[in-house]
């Protein structure tokens, strides 16, 4: 049994352009020990996925980036970082009893809404991962959004939760999640991570290259494809080649 990596070294800065970037300068300049998390009350360029901006109001949201330096984890297997994470984040939102799902391939979503976010860049070593920088952003305390497609613990529960006491109980759930990466346990994460999705075994609207169908989510590759059945046959599909229309 390792022991706890997150959350022994948190470093919390006021305003940074993003916690991501702020950890990959930091490993640039070996000034980065495994486990790190780095964490801010503002980001003036947040990163989210597919290039987007991610927003936040100040001081009310958790934004956060953990460095994880696998000993030997394979770039087959850097989908456990996702399943790990995403899991880690359900569970503590379990804590606030709120109960979340993953949107495929990492939104988390309670009741159709996102809550959370998580834009993870790896560096490769060969055919290994030699760090991951884990950011993720979570709403807590907001309570307006641009998009109405978003909710916060407050909105959720009615409760104020620090930023820093939400990173503590996700650092400690992130230390639960990794041992199964450390110890090769990914069948576990990935039958966990496949249990939790967003419209799983639900007949939904998607659009592929094709146009709009009604299909069925009936779970995901070793590689972190979404496969959806489709007119009675099982197509998989990555990054950007599906949407979910929803409501
Ligand atoms: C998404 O688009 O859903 C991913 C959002 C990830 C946002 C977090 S906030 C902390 C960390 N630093 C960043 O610049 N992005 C991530």
């Amino acid at each position: 049994m390792k022991q706890a990596l997150f959350g022994k070294e948190i470093i919390h800065l006021s305003n940074i352009d993003s916690t991501n970037n702020f950890a990959a300068k930091l490993l640039s300049e070996n000034l980065c020990q495994n486990g790190a998390v780095i964490m801010a009350d503002v980001q003036t360029e947040g990163k989210g996925q597919r290039g987007n901006i991610w927003l936040s109001e100040s001081g009310k949201n958790l934004l956060s980036s953990f460095v994880f330096k696998p000993d030997n984890l394979s770039v087959e297997n850097q989908i456990a970082i996702t399943w790990a994470t995403s899991l880690s984040l359900l569970e503590t939102l379990r804590k606030f009893n709120i109960e979340a799902l993953i949107k495929w391939p990492n939104d988390i979503f309670v009741g159709g809404k996102k809550i959370a976010g998580i834009l993870i860049e790896n560096q490769l070593q060969g055919t290994r991962i030699s760090c991951s920088i884990i950011g993720i952003g979570l709403n807590l305390n907001q309570t307006f959004f641009d998009d109405l497609k978003a909710t916060s613990v407050l909105l959720e529960t009615k409760q104020i939760v620090e930023p820093r006491k939400f990173l503590n109980l996700l650092a400690h759930e992130m230390n639960e999640q990794f041992q199964l990466i450390y110890s090769s346990n990914f069948e576990i994460l990935k039958v966990e991570y496949e249990n939790n999705l967003f419209q799983m075994n639900e007949l939904k609207s998607y659009e592929d290259e094709f146009g709009v169908f009604v299909g069925k989510i009936i779970g995901t590759t070793e590689e972190g494809k979404i496969l959806i059945e489709k007119s009675n046959a099982i197509q998989s599909y990555g990054l950007k080649e599906v949407t979910f229309l929803m409501k």
